[in-house]
């Protein structure tokens, strides 16, 4: 008797876990990772727009304040390796010799030049072959730009293609007396995005923020936790409560190499059990570490660990390498 109840109960938790996900979503997702940001400047515009062209289930937009509360798409609260702050602005710098987006208005910001990720140390490029550092010219721009050009795009070409935004720092924000959050979540809002059937997955590597957007401001988007610690595998339970999906460093999910052949952590089936997908960050074709190609990183990660989504810098290929496995699977 009383292990029929726990079957029952276990294929409530199940069937219960089921539904955090839209029946519309592919098995595996392919995310822009701050665009098509292995071809053009990440986070650009034109990056985004590369990315909706490549087909891509969603395009991530990274967010942060500016003085005047706009909601700013860059991967920092810092301005200086992404942009020439420190030319054009050179005494607006803290105490830390870093320029802050929080330190300027939104029309302030629209007069940099953005470029290539560099080192502002060193001023080197970051990804050396990528698009060439200073050249071209490209503005920063807010997240309603970015959605008007989303949705934009998705009626122009009959497409539905989803946004990804993630909240940055939000403890950072609220330092600066600011909320982030609430600012975020009313545009979402003015733009339609409020349920896990709006093509908005939203995410953050706070989970005290991400659990009080479920819990206290009662959002019904489909929320992704952010991990970056090997520790954090044990609060997978916790996440469950608030949270439609994690978001792991793909190192978290690698055991070790054993006759040419990755194993695995148990992080991806544990979160599987409890209903939760699995889109880990980033795919690099120019970044390999322990993988001897782009394509080995593909199969290990997307069919042999089984992920569910893939935030990636290359979505062309990540997109050819999964139309190519559909025949073979
Ligand atoms: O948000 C997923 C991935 O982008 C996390 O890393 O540092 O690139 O925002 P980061
Ligand atoms: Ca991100």
């Amino acid at each position: 008797m009383k292990s029929i109840s726990l079957f029952f109960i276990c294929l409530l938790v199940i069937s219960c876990n089921q539904t955090k996900k839209p029946q519309t979503m592919k098995p595996k997702i392919v995310i822009a990772h701050r665009g098509a940001s292995g071809y053009l400047p990440e986070h650009t515009l034109e990056a985004k727009a590369m990315a909706h062209e490549m087909n891509v289930d969603f395009i991530e937009q990274d967010l942060v304040l500016s003085k005047d509360d706009v909601p700013i798409v860059i991967h920092d609260i810092y301005l200086d390796d992404v942009t020439n702050v420190s030319t054009k602005f050179p005494n607006r710098k803290r105490q830390d010799n870093r320029f802050y987006v929080i330190d300027f208005t939104f029309d302030e910001l629209k007069t940099l030049q953005v470029t290539e990720r560099f080192n502002p140390e060193t001023g080197e490029q970051v990804y050396k072959n990528r698009f060439p550092i200073w050249k071209g010219n490209f503005k920063l721009h807010s997240l309603q730009e970015e959605i008007e050009l989303i949705q934009g795009l998705n009626a122009s070409t009959q497409k539905n293609i989803g946004i990804y935004p993630e909240i940055k720092e939000p403890a950072f924000h609220a330092k600066e007396g600011k909320n982030l959050t609430k600012i975020v979540l009313k545009v979402l809002a003015d733009y339609g995005y409020n349920t896990k059937n709006d093509n908005c997955i939203l995410q953050c590597f706070d989970a005290k923020e991400l659990e009080k957007i479920r819990k206290e401001l009662k959002s019904e988007l489909f929320l992704v936790q952010l991990m970056e610690f090997e520790d954090e595998a044990k609060k997978l339970g916790h996440f469950a409560r608030y949270a439609d999906g994690i978001g792991p460093w793909y190192r978290q999910i690698l055991s070790e190499k054993i006759d040419g052949k990755f194993t695995f952590t148990s992080l991806v089936s544990d979160a599987h059990k409890l209903g939760l997908q699995v889109h880990p960050y980033t795919f690099r074709a120019d970044a390999l570490a322990e993988f001897s190609s782009f394509e080995e990183m593909m199969e290990t990660l997307l069919i042999d660990a089984n992920v569910d989504g893939a935030f990636t810098d290359f979505p062309n290929k990540v997109i050819s390498f999964l139309e190519k496995q559909k025949t073979n699977y």
